[in-house]
């Protein structure tokens, strides 16, 4: 392995102001040394979560998920499905038809969730839920049919069977009173039971990790990770159920959902957070918890920007010392900024850049908007970086799992932050490349996968025996 990163991290600015913003962002640039290290502590995190002895006090909690196998593209039928937990609220009506050539069909609205009911009571939250199912089936006229439901639930939770899922923690945004600790289907069921007006049998509660994963494997068969760079970040892929002390049985493989976004929440990656990783920690709504998610997810990351440039312009580096009332403002740059202004082609990112910083009150010189654009590409590397590291341990256990030597594997993959930044994707594959040379990974954006997948994965329990999917 090559011991350090080349100077420019990016390879992509060599300008003099890059150099002097390099140098005072050096703690978020990580060597590959540096992240073939943090692979293997990741990796001793997922034993620990995996162990029955350990596994009550694992930060990495390695969730059992009840998916036992992928579909095999012979799937056919109808089926709704809710996608909660990322950057939209959907709900999806997926047709499956299999005649000849498999082909899915797909409708989907997106409806909002207003902030005071993601952090008002469970009842209202999921009444609201409810509500916008309703609305959409009236809208397709299926309102008498009793459709089976799949559950695309983005947060951790407890499994004991495939349509049974308590909450662990809310993560991200959300924040719904008297929801932790409770089987979502109930409450699920118990807002359609109040509601009164239509019927659905609620069938699978999904992580969106594994319902990327399972429509990935639709299309690709080697497809056994799901990844999801979004508002959060997470990770599942297949173990074998010998290595998950927590269920009994040794037989065959079963999906684990890693929630990797809660690595270092047991203190183990304090010497990699910075001072502005412990600031946005401080001002969010779960102080303490998901540490690793806050240093790379679409949630965070326009705040971490934000952090550090009001840091620079207040050590007068930037802006001429100049911090107008908007700068000082949470959340006002946001990671959309990010995708503009790392836009391809550099001069339009640098106009954008300017753009943004003038919206924020300030009057930028082109050395502010190169210095912001530098922070950007820093600040988007180290995430993907990051990213990189963890899946690297998981690609080796699949590896080892295998006895393989040589692993040829796929990864599907959904998240705003990997759709929508133009160099994220790019960054994070090198990386992955580059400290697992020995595998032959193959990256699957899924369209829609989140939600499609809960759906996909219903038809695979309807074909199935119950013992598949327990
Ligand atoms: C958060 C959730 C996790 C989800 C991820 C991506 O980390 O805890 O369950 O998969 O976000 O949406």
């Amino acid at each position: 392995l090559a011991s350090t990163m080349p100077d420019n991290i990016c390879g992509e600015l060599h300008d003099e102001q890059a150099n002097e913003v390099d140098k005072y962002l050096t703690p978020l640039k990580l060597s590959d040394r540096t992240l073939m290290e943090l692979s293997i502590r990741f990796r001793r995190e997922m034993d620990k979560g995996l162990c029955r002895d350990t596994n009550p006090t694992a930060a990495v909690k390695m969730l059992p998920t009840f998916v036992r196998s992928t579909p095999d593209g012979t799937e056919e039928g109808e089926f709704l499905a809710l996608d909660l937990g990322g950057s939209n609220f959907r709900v999806l009506l997926v047709k499956v038809k299999a005649n000849g050539k498999q082909k899915v069909e797909m409708e989907n609205q997106i409806y909002d969730i207003p902030e005071h009911i993601m952090r008002g009571s469970g009842t209202e939250f999921f009444d609201h839920v409810v509500d916008c199912l309703s609305n959409f089936m009236e809208k397709r006229g299926i309102k008498d049919k009793k459709l089976p439901l799949g559950f695309t639930f983005s947060f951790p939770c407890q499994q004991t069977k495939i349509d049974e899922s308590v909450l662990i923690s809310w993560t991200k945004g959300f924040r719904a009173s008297g929801v932790e600790g409770k089987d979502v289907v109930s409450l699920l069921r118990k807002s359609i039971k109040k509601r009164g007006d239509f019927d659905i049998d609620v069938v699978a509660v999904v992580n969106d990790t594994v319902g990327t994963m399972v429509t990935c494997g639709y299309d690709d068969h080697l497809c056994e990770i799901g990844l999801i760079v979004g508002t959060g970040t997470n990770a599942c892929y297949m173990e074998q159920m010998r290595n998950l002390e927590v269920l009994e049985g040794d037989e065959g493989r079963m999906c684990v959902n890693t929630e990797w976004g809660a690595f270092g929440d047991d203190g183990s990656l304090e010497d990699l957070r910075t001072d502005y990783d412990r600031e946005i920690d401080a001002g969010s709504l779960n102080p303490g918890k998901q540490l690793f998610e806050k240093m790379i997810s679409g949630m965070y990351l326009g705040e971490l920007v934000r952090l550090i440039l009001v840091r620079m312009a207040k050590e007068q580096l930037l802006f001429r010392g100049q911090t107008p009332a908007k700068l000082l403002t949470t959340e006002s740059f946001s990671v959309r900024n990010i995708y503009a202004i790392e836009n391809d082609k550099k001069e339009e990112g640098l106009a954008c850049a300017e753009k943004v910083l003038r919206d924020l009150g300030l009057d930028p010189s082109v050395e502010d908007c190169l210095a912001t654009q530098r922070v950007c590409q820093i600040v988007s590397t180290r995430a993907a970086h990051l990213c990189a590291a963890t899946l690297v341990a998981i690609l080796r256990q699949i590896r080892d799992n295998k006895a393989a030597e040589k692993l040829r594997t796929t990864i599907g993959v959904d998240g705003s932050v990997y759709k929508n930044h133009p160099q994220f994707p790019r960054r994070l594959h090198k990386m992955v490349r580059r400290l697992v040379p020995d595998c032959d990974v193959r990256f699957l954006l899924s369209q829609d996968g989140s939600g499609k997948g809960s759906a996909m994965l219903l038809e695979v329990k309807t074909r199935m025996s119950e013992a598949m999917l327990q």
